[in-house]
């Protein structure tokens, strides 16, 4: 296969990075091809958690002793990193989650509970993850709410018009979308749907679950109510994420979950509640892993996300080109590629879950299903869909990998002539 001139390879050497790599899947070195749903880890962030639990474990905030110190240090050091990182506003703070859906639940909850009423209307889009859904259909249903979805054009895209009309026409309070689709790779013009959301009084959350890892994010610039992150993605440990808000609007939210931790003080009657972000990290955190997503930051930064995000529209773009004389193959999404770095395709005569089936016994882990995004799967006519998502530690070598494994699923299946 002819070699394509571009930054990514400059990545190559950052597969001796990922232990995992080393490893053979029935006797075939693995080609790891599901970042979307969660990456791989580097050495420095799986060393980070073993460090933690062997030299610094201690519950943190409550302990006097040294190794408490410690842990909350390592474990708010992340907080400044990630801060930093997003180009978190002065006037913004981040909260700690388990990733993405445990922030839009707790947005939904807190905020949604306290400020939707009936005949609202919360705007959201036909590409949206499940978790950027189910939340709010719960919240809608208790406050009597309605929801709205942009609709996806032809193209793969949010039909901005019909948002606008949306915008127009009903009571809009929250506008909540992904920054990049896990489907389609597409990347949502997210400063101006926010900007045109507070131009009616809305607020908007951005779903940054897919952005986090493969672009530059700016937080300040984008200027979103909510933004929510999964750090698992982002190769940090699974159990970790975030979400962003306005500290103003955090004081004025209650608590998504109570217990320890989140309190100032508390009397047999009632509680106090602790400052932000505090008053919504309830209960022992994953410390471990909060600590080590600061390793998993720095790893990033030391790439830089402009070289990240080239590389990831390369590869899908390229991987697209390869594919194409497939017989029978459907992509779903931009045949330039996207800096999310994911390609969604069917195969005329194939379930997408014996292409995942055939393609593991080669050694190569792809996603089949629906990929928590039925209403999409729904809107492109196919009741599922491969996926190949790729990220830093893949290369061209890999897409030649998954090339040879689809033969393999033709043949095996006896398709095409
Ligand atoms: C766009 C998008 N939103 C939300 C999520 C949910 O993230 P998590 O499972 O980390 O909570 C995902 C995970 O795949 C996603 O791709």
């Amino acid at each position: 296969m002819k070699r394509t001139e571009g930054l990514y390879i400059s990545l190559d050497s950052c597969k001796k990075d990922f232990p995992t790599l080393k490893r053979k899947i029935y006797g075939k070195k693995l080609v790891y091809l599901d970042s979307a749903a969660t990456s791989l880890k580097p050495e420095t962030v799986i060393n980070s958690v073993t460090d933690f639990y062997t030299n610094h474990n201690a519950n943190i905030h409550r302990g006097v002793y040294l190794m408490s110190q410690e842990a909350t240090s390592l474990y708010e050091k992340t907080r400044e990193k990630l801060k930093n990182f997003f180009n978190v506003p002065p006037y913004g703070e981040i909260v700690y989650t388990s990733g993405t859906t445990e922030a839009i639940n707790l947005v939904a909850s807190s905020w949604g509970k306290a400020n939707l009423k009936k005949g609202d209307t919360v705007i959201l889009s036909g590409m949206e993850h499940h978790s950027n859904i189910v939340p709010w259909q719960l919240v809608a249903k208790e406050r009597g709410a309605v929801l709205k979805y942009i609709p996806v054009t032809d193209g793969g895209e949010l039909d901005l018009d019909e948002y606008i009309k949306f915008l127009k026409e009903e009571p809009v309070k929250i506008v909540a979308v992904n920054h990049i689709s896990n489907v389609l790779g597409t990347v949502n013009p997210v400063k101006d749907i926010v900007k045109l959301a507070h131009k009616k009084g809305a607020l908007a959350l951005i779903d940054g679950a897919q952005s986090a890892p493969h672009i530059s994010v700016d937080i300040k610039a984008i200027d979103p109510d909510f933004y929510t992150v999964s750090g698992h993605k982002m190769l940090g440990p699974t159990g970790t994420g975030f979400l962003y808000s306005r500290k103003q609007l955090l004081n004025a939210m209650s608590p998504y979950k109570s217990g320890g931790d989140m309190i100032e003080e508390v009397t047999l009657e009632s509680a106090i509640w602790n400052e932000i972000p505090y008053k919504f990290e309830a209960g022992t955190q994953n410390i471990a892993g909060f600590a080590a997503l600061g390793a998993a930051v720095d790893y990033l930064e030391g790439i830089g996300m402009e070289r990240i995000a080239g590389h990831g529209k390369l590869l899908s773009k390229k991987a697209r080109e390869v594919l194409s004389s497939i017989e029978g193959i459907k992509f779903y999404g931009r045949e330039e590629g996207s800096a999310g770095g994911v390609v969604s395709f069917t195969i005329k005569g194939a379930h997408p879950h014996d292409i995942g089936t055939i393609l593991d016994l080669e050694g190569i882990a792809v996603r089949t299903g629906h990929h928590c995004a039925q209403p999409l799967m729904a809107r492109l006519g196919v009741p599922a869909t491969a996926r190949a998502s790729f990220y830093i530690y893949n290369d061209e070598k890999d897409i030649e990998r998954l090339f040879n494994g689809l033969k393999k699923v033709m043949e095996v299946l006896k398709l095409g002539s």
